[in-house]
C-alpha cells in the first residue's frame, strides 16, 4: 500500500511496542575492549551520554517500549546485531581518529541498519568547517573569507604565503584561527595581528594535530538558528511543513569585553547568554525571518535528513554570515533552570521537548517510507504483522 503523510501516527503507533530503538553515543577509549590501539582524536572529545539519556528517556516517556543506550566502540555491531535493532539515533561524535563524526554513520551504512543523523559525507562536510565553507563559497552563501594550514606543510607564514598574501593582503582587521574540526569555542583564538598567526596556526596544529582555520574576525552580534526536516509533531498530530522546520532563532549574547562567544565547558548555557528572537518588533522580524532563510537554503542544498544547528556572525556594518553548522547541536531537554540553543525556540511553535524527539523521528521514518523503502524491509514486516 502506498504510503502518506497521514498515515505516519498510525504506523508510529504500531511501533511502539515492537520496534527496537538504540541511541548512540560517543564510546570511551580508555575502556577495556573499546577499541584496539586508543590513539588520538582531533575533535575535542566528549561522549555526549547524558544528552543520549535524555533522548532515550523521552523515546521510553512517549511510548516507545524497547530503547536501549548503547557506546559507538569496536563492541557496537555485535551488540546491535544482538539484541536485535531495528533503528539507531545517532548522538555521538564518535570515539577518536580523524573525521569521527562520520565513523559511525559510515558503520551503520555498512552493517544495514537505519539511523537517524546525517550520512557519512554529510556528517564529515558539516564537522569540517573549511569543507562546508568551500561549499558555502561554491553555493554563494556568506561565509567570512579564509583559507586553511595544513600541520603536515611545516611552520606558517602568512607574510610568504602566496595564498594568504591574495587573499587578505589588504586586509587589516583582526583574525580567528580554529581546528576545522570543534566544538563549543575550544581551541578557537582570536589574533590581531599578522604576525601572531604562525604561533596561533602552531598552536591549533599542536593541540588537535590536525589542519587550522584562519578567517577574518566577525565583530558584530551572534546568533544562531535550528533546523530540521519537514514532519512536525504538535498538538497531538504529525504535519508536513512542506519546507525544512528552521526554529530557535537565538542571539547569543556577548558581554561587552567577549570578542568570542566562551566555550559551554568553562561557562554553561544561561537564559541571559541567549535570547530569543522574538519577531514581534520589525527588525528583529526581518533578522529572524533572515536567519531562517539562511538555514532552510544550507538544508536543502546540502540534502540534509536531520537537524542542524547553524552559527552565524555579522560583520560591522550587520551583513550576517555563517561560521559553521553542527551535525550533532545538542539536544539535553530543558529543566527549570536550564535550556539549549535547540530548544530555547520550541515554545514559538507551540512544540515541547517530547514533539521534537516525535518530530524528528517521524522525519526520519516520513523519509524511509516515502524514499527508502527498500531500507528498512524488517521495519515494514514489523508494520504488517
Ligand atoms: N570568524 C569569526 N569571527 C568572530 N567570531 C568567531 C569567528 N569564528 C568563530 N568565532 C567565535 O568562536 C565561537 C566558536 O566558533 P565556531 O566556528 O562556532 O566553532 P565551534 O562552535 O565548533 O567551536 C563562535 O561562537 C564565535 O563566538
Ligand atoms: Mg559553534
Amino acid at each position: 500500500m502506498a504510503y502518506d503523510v497521514t498515515q505516519l501516527r498510525a504506523l508510529i503507533q504500531r511501533l511502539r511496542s515492537p520496534l527496537r530503538l538504540a541511541v548512540i553515543h560517543g564510546g570511551d577509549k580508555t575502556q577495556p575492549g573499546a577499541v584496539i590501539y586508543p590513539t588520538h582524536n582531533p575533535r575535542s572529545t566528549k561522549t555526549y551520554h547524558t544528552v543520549a539519556k535524555d533522548i532515550a528517556e523521552a523515546l521510553r516517556e512517549v511510548g516507545f517500549e524497547q530503547v536501549s543506550l548503547l557506546a559507538d566502540d569496536m563492541t557496537l555491531p555485535q551488540t546491535l546485531k544482538q539484541q536485535g535493532i531495528h533503528l539507531a539515533w545517532l548522538n555521538t561524535g564518535g570515539v577518536q581518529g580523524y573525521d569521527p563524526v562520520c565513523h559511525t554513520p559510515a558503520m551503520l551504512e555498512m552493517l544495514g541498519v537505519p539511523y537517524l543523523g546525517h550520512n557519512p559525507l554529510n556528517s564529515s562536510i558539516l564537522d569540517n568547517k573549511h569543507a562546508f565553507k568551500r561549499e558555502l563559497q561554491a553555493l554563494g552563501i556568506a561565509t567570512a573569507p579564509f583559507m586553511v594550514a595544513h600541520p603536515f606543510q611545516g611552520p606558517f607564514n602568512p607574510q610568504t604565503h602566496p595564498q594568504f598574501q591574495r587573499l587578505f593582503g589588504d586586509y587589516r582587521g583582526a583574525f580567528v584561527v580554529k581546528p576545522v574540526s570543534g566544538r563549543a569555542s575550544v581551541n578557537v583564538f582570536v589574533v590581531d595581528e599578522v604576525e601572531g598567526l604562525g604561533e596561533a596556526v602552531a598552536n591549533v596544529h599542536r593541540l588537535t594535530a590536525n589542519t587550522a582555520l584562519i578567517e577574518t574576525y566577525l565583530p558584530g552580534r551572534e546568533f544562531c538558528i535550528s533546523v530540521s526536516g519537514p514532519i512536525l509533531h504538535r498538538e497531538g498530530v504529525f504535519e508536513n511543513h512542506g519546507t525544512p522546520f528552521a526554529f530557535s532563532a537565538i542571539e547569543r549574547v556577548l558581554e561587552p569585553q567577549e570578542r568570542i562567544f566562551t566555550s559551554m565547558d568553562a561557562k554553561g548555557m544561561s537564559q541571559e547568554r541567549m535570547r530569543l528572537l522574538s519577531g514581534e518588533e520589525a527588525a528583529e522580524g526581518r533578522l529572524r525571518s533572515q536567519l531562517e532563510a539562511i538555514g532552510q537554503e544550507i538544508y536543502q542544498a546540502f540534502n540534509l535528513t536531520s537537524l542542524v544547528r547553524i552559527d552565524l556572525r555579522q560583520d560591522e556594518a550587520g551583513q550576517l554570515y555563517v561560521l559553521e553548522a553542527n551535525p550533532k547541536p545538542d539536544l539535553k531537554r530543558p529543566t527549570a533552570h536550564s535550556t539549549s540553543l535547540v530548544a530555547q525556540g520550541l515554545e514559538q511553535h507551540q512544540m515541547s521537548y517530547h514533539d521534537l524527539i516525535l518530530s524528528l523521528l517521524g522525519d526520519r521514518l516520513h523519509q524511509l517510507l516515502s524514499h527508502q523503502p527498500h531500507l528498512i524491509p524488517h521495519i515494514q514486516a514489523l508494520i504488517r504483522s
